[in-house]
Parts: C-alpha cells; sequence; structure tokens
C-alpha cells in the first residue's frame, strides 16, 4: 500500500477545507499539508452557492446587530461566543477574499456592495451577482495554488480515521481512479467534508453530499450534535431541487400562491414587515401551509407557489440576477423577465454537525471540523441564509491554524497500528467490490431511506412519523452490510462509490431521526406538530448523538448564552 505522509491531513477541497488548508500553511512556514477530497476542489458543492456571504460592511450596520440577527434566527439555540467571534471576523475574512482576487460586486461609488437577506436587520451579505460560491471557491483555489506545501489528492474518498492511543493519525482512502487504497497520514486531521442533503429525496444538494465526514466522526465515537435541524430553503425548483437563490427576495421579489396574493404580507406567518425576508425556516412553513390550504398551483411534482420577479424588470434581473434566469429557463422552461417562476420548499442544509467547541476541535485529539459538517455551532436550530458561506472561511482558517498548532506538538509515534488497520480497510473494502453474494440493492436502499426521511423529518413532523423514522433507519442501517454490487473493476468504480455513500448517509440519517424524535418542543427548523412551542424548560440545549454498537445513544450538552437571553422570537 502506499503511504504519504504530512502534517496534517485536510479532507475536504470546498471552501472550508481550502481556507483551512491556506491558513495552516501561512500559520506554518514549514508546514506540509494533505487536501484529499473525492472530487476535484472546483466541483465541491461550495461551487453552486448563489447569493452572497454575510459580514458588516455597511455604514447602518453593526457587529452587534449581525451577532443579535444570527442568535434570534438561530431560535436561541446557536453559542453565543462563537456568533461573537463570527460576526467579528466574517468582515476581516471577505475582505482578504478581496484582496486574494474574488470580484465581489459594487455600489455606484465603488465600494463593496451588499444585498439584503432573509433575517437580517441591514444589508450585508457580499455578493458577485449570483455566482458567489463560484467566485469565492474559485479565489480559494488559486490561493491554495500559490503553495507547494498543499498537496492535493483529487478523487479520494476517504473510508476510514486512523485513529492509535486516542489520538486521530491520519486516514484511509480509495484512490477512485485506480481503485487502490492508501494511507495518508498526519498528525491532525480536519474534516471539511460539507453537509448531508442527499439522505433527503428532494434537495439544492449536488450528488456527492452525502455527509461523509459526520459518518467518519461518528463511527469513530464522536457525538454529532443538533442533527434534528435541517434547513428547508423557501425557493427550490419542484422536480430538481435547483436552488433560486434568496438574493432574488434579497432584490425585491414576491412570492405569491395560485391568486397572485402576497400572502407573507396579507397573513400572519410570523414574519411580520420582514415579509419575503423572513428567515427559512418561517417561510418554508408558510409556503406549506398555503399548499396545505389549497391555495398552491398543482404540477406534475406537486403543488407549488410562485417567486414573482417580473416588477424588477429585465435590467436589474440581468446585473443581479442573471443566473436564475437561467436557471429558470433552462430547468422550469420560464423567463423570470415575464413569467412566474415555481418554487417549493426544499432541503438545503444541515445545522447539526460533528460536535466541536470554538477552535474546531473534536472529542478526539487531533481530529477538527469546519464548514457545514462541522457543528461549532452557530446556526442553532435555523441558519441565516448567508452566514454559511462565511463560516466556511472563519472556522475554516481557525481549525487550520489550531491543528497545525495541535501536530507541531504532537508525536509521530509508531506507523505499524496504523498501516495495520489501512490493510484491514482494504480488505473490506475488496470483499465490497463487486460484491455479488449480497441481497441488498444500493437504489432501493437509498429510495427507502430518502423517503422515510422526507416523511418523518420534513418541515413540519410528527410523534409517530419520526419514531417511524427512526425504526426504519434502524432496519436499514443493518439492510445497509448486505449490499449485493455488479461492478468489480478498479478503475472508476463509481458503484462500490455509491455503496460507501450510502452506508455514509443511512448513519448520518438515522442520527437525524433519533435527535428529531427526541426534542418534544418546535423550535427553529424543528416543527413538531404534536409539540407546537418551544420549550426552553426543557429543551434549551444542544442534542448529542453518539455511535455505539447497540444503535445511537443520545446525550445532551448546555448552549452557550453571554448576553441574548432567549426571548419570544417575533419579527
Ligand atoms: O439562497 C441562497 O443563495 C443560499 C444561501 C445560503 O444558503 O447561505
Amino acid at each position: 500500500m502506499e503511504v504519504f505522509r504530512h502534517d496534517i491531513v485536510i479532507v475536504g477541497g470546498g471552501g472550508a477545507g481550502l481556507r483551512a488548508a491556506i491558513a495552516a500553511v501561512e500559520a506554518d512556514p514549514k508546514a506540509s499539508v494533505a487536501l484529499v477530497s473525492k472530487v476535484y476542489p472546483m466541483r465541491s458543492h461550495t461551487v453552486s452557492a448563489e447569493g452572497g456571504a454575510a459580514g458588516v460592511a455597511a455604514p447602518d450596520d453593526s457587529l452587534e446587530m449581525h451577532f443579535k440577527d444570527t442568535v434570534k434566527g438561530s431560535d436561541f439555540l446557536a453559542d453565543q461566543d462563537c456568533v461573537d467571534y463570527f460576526v467579528e471576523q466574517a468582515p476581516k475574512e471577505l475582505t482578504l477574499l478581496e484582496h486574494w482576487g474574488c470580484p465581489w460586486s459594487r455600489d455606484e461609488e465603488g465600494r463593496v456592495a451588499v444585498r439584503a437577506f432573509g433575517g437580517m436587520t441591514a444589508k450585508r451579505t457580499w455578493f458577485a451577482a449570483d455566482k458567489v460560491g463560484f467566485h469565492m471557491l474559485h479565489t480559494l483555489f488559486q490561493t491554495s495554488m500559490r503553495y507547494d506545501r498543499i498537496v492535493r489528492y483529487d478523487e479520494q474518498f476517504v473510508t476510514k480515521l486512523l485513529v492509535d492511543g486516542g489520538v486521530v493519525k491520519g486516514v484511509a482512502a480509495l484512490d477512485v481512479r485506480e481503485g487502490t487504497m492508501r494511507a495518508i497520514l498526519g498528525r491532525a486531521v480536519i474534516l471539511a467534508t460539507g453537509g448531508a442533503g442527499k439522505c433527503f429525496p428532494f434537495t439544492t444538494n449536488g450528488t456527492i453530499k452525502t455527509g461523509d465526514g459526520m459518518a467518519l466522526a461518528y463511527r469513530a465515537g464522536i457525538a454529532l450534535k443538533d442533527m434534528e435541524f435541517v434547513q428547508y430553503h423557501p425557493t427550490g425548483l419542484p422536480g430538481t431541487g435547483i436552488l433560486i437563490t434568496e438574493a432574488s427576495r434579497g432584490e425585491g421579489g414576491h412570492v405569491i400562491n395560485a391568486q397572485g396574493e402576497r400572502f407573507l404580507v396579507t397573513r400572519d406567518y410570523g414574519v411580520g414587515q420582514k415579509a419575503e425576508l423572513g428567515p427559512r425556516d418561517m417561510i418554508s412553513r408558510a409556503i406549506m401551509q398555503e399548499i396545505a390550504a389549497g391555495r398552491g398551483i398543482k404540477g406534475p411534482y406537486g403543488d407549488y407557489v410562485h417567486l414573482d420577479l417580473r416588477h424588477l424588470g429585465e435590467a436589474k434581473i440581468m446585473e443581479r440576477l442573471p443566473f436564475v434566469r437561467t436557471l429558470s429557463k433552462t430547468y422550469a422552461g420560464v423567463d423570470p423577465v415575464s413569467e412566474p417562476i415555481p418554487i417549493r420548499p426544499v432541503v438545503h442544509y444541515m445545522m447539526g454537525g460533528i460536535d466541536t467547541n470554538i477552535d474546531g476541535a473534536t472529542a478526539l485529539p487531533g481530529l477538527y471540523a469546519a464548514g457545514e459538517t462541522a457543528c461549532v455551532s452557530m446556526n442553532g436550530a435555523n441558519r441565516l441564509g448567508s452566514n454559511s458561506l462565511t463560516e466556511c472561511l472563519v472556522f475554516g482558517a481557525r481549525a487550520g491554524i489550531r491543528a497545525i498548532e495541535f501536530a507541531r506538538g504532537a508525536s509521530v509515534g509508531s506507523e505499524a497500528p496504523l498501516l495495520a488497520q489501512a490493510q484491514e480497510e482494504a480488505t473490506r473494502i475488496e470483499d465490497l467490490r463487486g460484491r455479488r453474494k449480497g441481497g441488498e440493492k444500493i437504489a432501493q436502499i437509498r429510495r427507502e431511506m430518502q423517503k422515510t426521511m422526507e416523511e418523518g423529518c420534513g418541515v413540519y413532523r410528527e410523534q409517530a412519523s419520526m419514531h417511524e423514522s427512526v425504526r426504519v433507519m434502524a432496519q436499514l442501517r443493518g439492510r445497509v452490510s448486505d449490499l449485493q454490487l455488479e461492478d468489480a473493476s478498479k478503475v472508476f468504480n463509481t458503484e462500490i462509490l455509491t455503496a460507501l455513500e450510502l452506508a455514509n448517509m443511512v448513519d448520518v440519517a438515522e442520527a437525524i431521526a433519533v435527535a428529531a424524535a427526541a426534542r418534544r418542543e418546535s423550535r427553529g427548523a424543528h416543527a413538531c406538530s404534536d409539540y407546537k412551542a418551544r420549550n426552553d424548560q426543557e429543551f434549551l440545549h444542544h442534542s448529542l448523538v453518539t455511535f455505539t454498537p447497540g444503535g445511537p445513544h443520545l446525550d445532551r450538552k448546555p448552549v452557550t448564552i453571554t448576553r441574548f437571553q432567549p426571548e419570544e422570537r417575533k419579527y
């Protein structure tokens, strides 16, 4: 087996992984960093982000306002020390990106322009038209290429963390191009693999978002935190789930029902004056209620409502939202200049993730996490749109610096036990390749998982259906170890990759269901029909789900509240 050695190993080549890599090599002039990604970094899901990245910039804005918006948006489940750090670092990180070449859009005076986003009390979302993820990722990627000490391992799928003496010391990875296993050793590991939207059938997430980092940490004994909070973005295209950015509403778009009524203005959905710029959890629920009341429009992929941009005019749409126009024309057959866009809520983001502290450190020495795969936690029960791209920068950088500091002080130790584990992993993967003796089909289990998760853990949840999800997911966990595969080839064997991703998703989905069923209240994105009110007495805590051989174990952790005491969340 080929063995590679570095100071730290970063798994994931998107926004958080690249930012962590750059921070690590800049913090330590000798640091050698492995950047391991299952796809070529420019294909990471960060590329698909559209609307923008939040950070205080305007004269009428303040760090305190950003702090309060984020904590209130989180329904008071965010750790306030993390939010404070985040809002303070956000403008610095976005400015740094500008210096590295990110082409932020400008206002009339030539300053960085900011736009409105949901749940924010001031314009503070930096943007580059509506292709922000592409430009940010490109900027980070080209900056990473200035450093020879960032060594890329593209199209390498990490299947296991190598742990010895209670400390993580590398990863075992499948080289997708050749089908061989390799050990990539380092004295610290950062997981930055993104979210797990593909646990659900209808999502804005790319096919690659299969909860890989979450599952790796979970199986290594690290808790997944606040997994019950799954964000539905209010405006996805029916059928494909393609994102129609919140920037459409930030630029003045309206959401209307079948009668052409702006129901977020005319009816009481709790968003007050914010109307279309309310937080995502509330707007998604409002749309679902309009549809349930029969005021939606019937379509081949279920009922939907409309996003109306016609009054913005062609010039503004072409300047600020050109990608929305392209996507709408290509995937919905409508031109938003002259027709409203069909939309409905769609799974977009996991507020939960690997339990870390503010440094991105997990309970396993040497293991760090950042970005959507981590729960640091600054998003609590509901993330505000445009906070996550900035989160990748702020906490990616911090994790990179802390990981290299840890690596400096850690001893290499004997490689023998690590290589033995990697060899064992190679045998496991080899057994799976083209494994005909199993009785289960990948597609069948994936279908059952996605259907169960949508029915049990959707925009609205019921105790009965959440418990049913827990039951089904436990069963699927058993069945996923009996997969039947057909393709025994080595080179670009996507079937084996799909099987490994499915096992990851089943573990993550089970953690979501278990945490959801136990939270007998409604908070943020967790809207439980049997317990409609928030219950701070019993549930103002993070939930932790830990893997045990007998099934998930549930625990809790206090929320850090510094100066913003929980109050009723009204807009
Ligand atoms: O709507 C959007 O552009 C999404 C932004 C986000 O999730 O932060």
